[in-house]
């Protein structure tokens, strides 16, 4: 098959090249001149293990790639992916769809023949109807369709996400952009993975759903893990005991400092806007976005309380940057409000991060980076484990304790959790975390309530 992507960041490049890899023609276009000269020199802007790999195998084999030419891209496609971004619109919190309004136009200006034009992109619920409305008004004898199909891409696991989807979402109408839409996933058909039809405006909204449902989940459980730590228990068990539910599931119920990324924040923001201008309420999603907001920079009084109750004038080393691992993305990541609020209360804040600091610094100021782990806790009063990259999982505890000018660990991600940092002699704070050793408050309180 032929097939266009409109827009070479993140879902586009990744889609394109897997689609690529199961053996249609792609040709992916961008406005980025540089960006696409980069690319086809394989030079992939952005972190994405495998990624590269897989450009570069399919651009030798001739089926994928670049171009700034929207008419060398569209011309012949039977299906057009539209995978720009929609990020959040300032001000109100509704999905920007600034750049896929103007895609679409442009798209329209080149379409030759019936073609399917997919909305990758995450947007919300009317948008397919929108795109058509703009194509149909600007090309009113063309044939085409408008299809819905979103991504449930994990950064920093997403060509193994799109080769092995759980579930393949299209929403159309129609029925020869059916066939198109079952001959572009035909590949992953034959591996079993199973395709949903859907309304379109069902599949624009399950992509919103499934993404406010899982920060729920995270969200739960970080509020379990808090309660954890008033009333002495281990939320990592409790994760556990519940998980173990199949109707529960145990994914995404790693209590940590809360959800960030580029999609979790902004995409429950905009499923409370689009329930709020359809007069329905969305009163879990709005709980989840500010109960998650208030706990990045909570996570920052952790530190503090870890500190003896004052950080000021104390160098604070962070492990880790980004939203999560294997990643350089910085948007939304909690490490952006926890530096600040320690800053606010007079820290001096050091970070290494395998991938994430050339973006940190565009979105940080006043941090001190360092080369490794070992360098940035040099002499730190504490670490603090903001990501959870492998790198950080086997350190060398007594160097690491050594190098520092006291031992303080506050593990944000519960990656020590086991008891090792203690017995390395660290003075240690995870999350969800209740003491109960002997003599501790909570043993007093529940013998005050027993009445012993
Ligand atoms: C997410 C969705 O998983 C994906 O399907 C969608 O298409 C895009 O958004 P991504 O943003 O790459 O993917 O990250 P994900 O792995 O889902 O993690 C999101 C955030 O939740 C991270 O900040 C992560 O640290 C946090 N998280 C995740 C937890 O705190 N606990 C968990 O148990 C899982």
């Amino acid at each position: 098959m032929k097939i266009a992507v409109v827009g070479a960041g993140y879902v586009g490049l990744v889609t394109g090249a897997c689609l690529a890899a199961f053996g249609h023609r792609v040709r992916c276009v961008d406005n980025d001149p540089v960006k696409i000269a980069a690319l086809k020199e394989v030079r992939i802007p952005i972190y994405e293990p495998g990624l590269s790999e897989l450009v570069a195998q399919n651009m030798a084999e001739e089926r994928l790639d670049f171009s700034t030419s929207l008419a060398w891209a569209v011309a012949d496609a039977e299906a057009v992916f539209i995978a720009v971004g929609t990020p959040s619109r300032r001000g109100d919190g509704h999905a920007d769809l600034s750049y896929v309004y103007q895609a679409t136009r442009n798209v329209a200006e080149e379409l030759i023949g019936y073609t399917v034009v997919v909305l990758k992109s995450t947007v919300p619920v009317g948008t397919g109807d929108e795109v058509e409305r703009i194509i149909r008004d600007a090309r009113p004898d063309l044939s085409f369709a408008v299809v819905s199909n979103p991504e449930f891409l994990r950064e920093g696991a997403a060509i193994e996400d799109f080769k092995r989807p759980d579930r393949i979402v299209i929403g159309t109408e129609d029925e020869m952009a059916r066939e198109v839409m079952a001959e572009v996933y035909r590949p992953l058909c034959l591996n079993q993975a199973p395709i949903m039809f859907t309304g379109r405006r069902t599949s624009e909204l399950t992509k919103y759903a499934a993404n406010a449902f899982l920060a729920t989940k995270i969200t739960f459980i970080n509020e379990m893990a808090d309660l954890c730590e008033k009333v002495g228990g281990d939320v990592q068990d409790v994760a556990r005991g519940i998980g173990l539910d199949r109707r529960i599931g145990n994914k995404f119920l790693h209590a940590g400092p809360g959800f960030g990324g580029s999609c979790f924040p902004k995409d429950v923001t905009a499923l409370i806007k689009t329930a709020q201008d359809h007069g329905a309420n969305c009163r879990i999603a709005e709980a989840v976005a500010s109960v998650n907001d208030q706990r990045k920079r909570a996570m920052a009084w952790k530190v503090v309380q870890a500190c003896g109750g004052s950080v000021r004038g104390k160098t604070i080393a962070l492990l880790g940057l980004t939203f999560k691992p294997n990643t350089d993305d910085m948007r939304d990541a909690p490490s952006i409000a926890i530096v600040t609020a320690l800053q606010d209360a007079g820290a001096w804040v050091r970070a290494y991060d395998p991938a994430g600091m050339e973006q940190a610094q565009t979105v940080l100021q006043d941090v001190e980076y360092a080369e490794g782990p070992y360098e940035v806790a040099n002499g730190a009063d504490a670490v603090v484990i903001v990501t959870e990259w492998d790198m950080f999982r086997a350190l060398d505890l007594d160097r690491l304790r050594r190098s520092m000018r006291s031992p303080i660990m506050v593990d944000l991600r519960n990656i020590y959790a086991g008891g090792e940092a203690e017995a390395r002699g660290f003075l240690y704070t995870g999350i969800g975390r209740g003491m109960t050793g002997p003599g501790t408050t909570i043993q007093m309180q529940d013998a005050l309530v027993a009445g012993t």
